[in-house]
Order: C-alpha cells, then sequence, then structure tokens
C-alpha cells in the first residue's frame, strides 16, 4: 500500500501487434474476465493502446466492458490540426476520434524512429493543447545505468518538455519510467531500483509543478504477473505500462489485478 492517493494506471502497449483477430480474441477474453470480477476505475484505470488502424475497432470493442477500458493512441504526430502530412495523425484527429490517451516518447520511437527531444516537445505541446492525456515515456540505457548516469538522464527527458507545458497541463501528463535495458528482455529493474528512481522522478516533477505529487509514475520493463504485485507495493509506482504481457489476457488482468488491489 502506499499511502499515495494517486489512481494507478495499467496500459496494454500492443506495439505492433496482433493480427485484428487475435487483437479480438485478446479483447473478448479480458472482458470475460472483467466481467467475473471487474476491475473499478476508482481502484485502477485501464488502458490499451493497439496500432492505430485498430484504435476505433478496439475503442468499440470496449464499449459493453464491465470496467472501462480506454483506447491509448501509441503516437501522435508532430504536427498539429489538418493538412498535407502524408500517413500523419494529429492530435486533433484523435481527439476527434474520442481517443483522449497517447503515448508520447517511447524507447523505441526515440531509438528506431529517431524522435528527438524537440520533436517530442512539439507531439507532447500538441497533444495537450487537443486536450489529450499524454503518456510520456522516459528511461535510461544499460550504457547510462553502468556509468552512473541514469538519474541524470532520466531527470533531463523530463525537463526536455518542461517548456512545452503550461502550469495547468501537468495534469494532463502521466509520466511512464521504463528502463531501455529491462523492455522486452525479461530483466526487470529490483522494486528498491524502480522506487529509487520514481522518488527520484516524483522530487523532479514536484520542482517543475504543484502537481507533482499527485502526478502517476507507471513503471515499464518487463512487467507480468509475477513481480507486478513486488512493484505495486512500492510508493511511487503509480501503475504499469506492459508490453509483451498485454497480448496474454490473463497476465494483462493478473497486472491490473495487482495494482488494483495495492490502492
Ligand atoms: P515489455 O515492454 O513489457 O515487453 O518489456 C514494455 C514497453 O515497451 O512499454
Amino acid at each position: 500500500m502506499s499511502g499515495s492517493t494517486v489512481t494507478p494506471w495499467v496500459i496494454g502497449n500492443w506495439k505492433m501487434n496482433p493480427v485484428q483477430a487475435d487483437a479480438q480474441q485478446l479483447i473478448q477474453e479480458f472482458k470475460e474476465l472483467l466481467q467475473n470480477n471487474d476491475i473499478s476505475e476508482q481502484a485502477c484505470r485501464i488502458g490499451v493502446a493497439p496500432v492505430s488502424i485498430a484504435l476505433m475497432n478496439v475503442k468499440a470493442a470496449f464499449e459493453n466492458a464491465a470496467s472501462p477500458v480506454h483506447t491509448v493512441a501509441q503516437d501522435v504526430s508532430r504536427i498539429a490540426g489538418t493538412g498535407a502530412y502524408t500517413g500523419e495523425v494529429s492530435a486533433e484527429l484523435l481527439k476527434d476520434s474520442q481517443i483522449q490517451l497517447v503515448l508520447v516518447g517511447h524507447s523505441e520511437r526515440r531509438e528506431i524512429f529517431a524522435d528527438s527531444p524537440q520533436i517530442l516537445c512539439e507531439k507532447v505541446k500538441n497533444a495537450l493543447n487537443a486536450g489529450l492525456t499524454v503518456v510520456y515515456c522516459i528511461g535510461e540505457s544499460l550504457e547510462q545505468r553502468d556509468a552512473g548516469q541514469a538519474e541524470q538522464v532520466v531527470l533531463q527527458q523530463i525537463c526536455d518538455i518542461a517548456p512545452v507545458v503550461e502550469a495547468e497541463q501537468w495534469k494532463q501528463i502521466i509520466v511512464a519510467y521504463e528502463p531501455i535495458w529491462a523492455i522486452g528482455t525479461g530483466k526487470t529493474a529490483s522494486p528498491e531500483d524502480a522506487q529509487s528512481m520514481h522518488a527520484a522522478i516524483r522530487e523532479g516533477l514536484k520542482q517543475l509543478t504543484p502537481y507533482g505529487q499527485q502526478m502517476a509514475i507507471l513503471y515499464g520493463g518487463s512487467v507480468k504477473p509475477e513481480n507486478a504485485v513486488e512493484l505495486a507495493a512500492c510508493p511511487d509506482i503509480n501503475g504499469a505500462l506492459v508490453g509483451g504481457a498485454s497480448l496474454n489476457a490473463g497476465s494483462f488482468y493478473k497486472i491490473a489485478q495487482a495494482f488494483a488491489e495495492t490502492e
């Protein structure tokens, strides 16, 4: 039990998975689990982030779920509004389709698609101005951790976006700390290491905004049912961003339940 009043969020990041038939089955299985034993929004908020072409189908499929399941976009354009920008999806178009949340700055975007701090600032700014909630992902590489720079790197990633966040917009931000070396590797930060980084992030946020104490800071990187309970017990870990384990309905449900129960 955290003593924190922050309602946790557990968000499944499906990345470039799964094919439609598998997505429908996954959703069906997850809805059945919620039907048998629902998870209230007060205990834990749940989201899933499918590929952009599936956003509307996934949203529709969850409409009658026993507990709300929010549909989250995995990325947003650096360009606002509408216009001649082939291949892009703007924050306004997400909002227009009733998508309320978006991931920004996932390490795969930073590393594979060259999302620089400047590009991320543009994405964050557009998303916030369109009224979306941003799940802003940060995290250090193994080299940076081994060099003793993990905290500095992560705090800098938060400071990077500070200039584009207006005072009241910090309420629209969820932070997801995902050490890159723990993503998809089966390695998780120990609960002690994760908590200590989350506490440092919390302090950093509190220096930037009075809302820092209430902001959700999620942990990500090989979260699974086996480690979710311990992670959920850490005072500054307010949920999880789950990759691989979110593609299994039972595993994802157990992770959400772990966070709901520590509330
Ligand atoms: P993982 O991915 O749970 O498969 O490590 C987490 C993420 O990249 O968000």
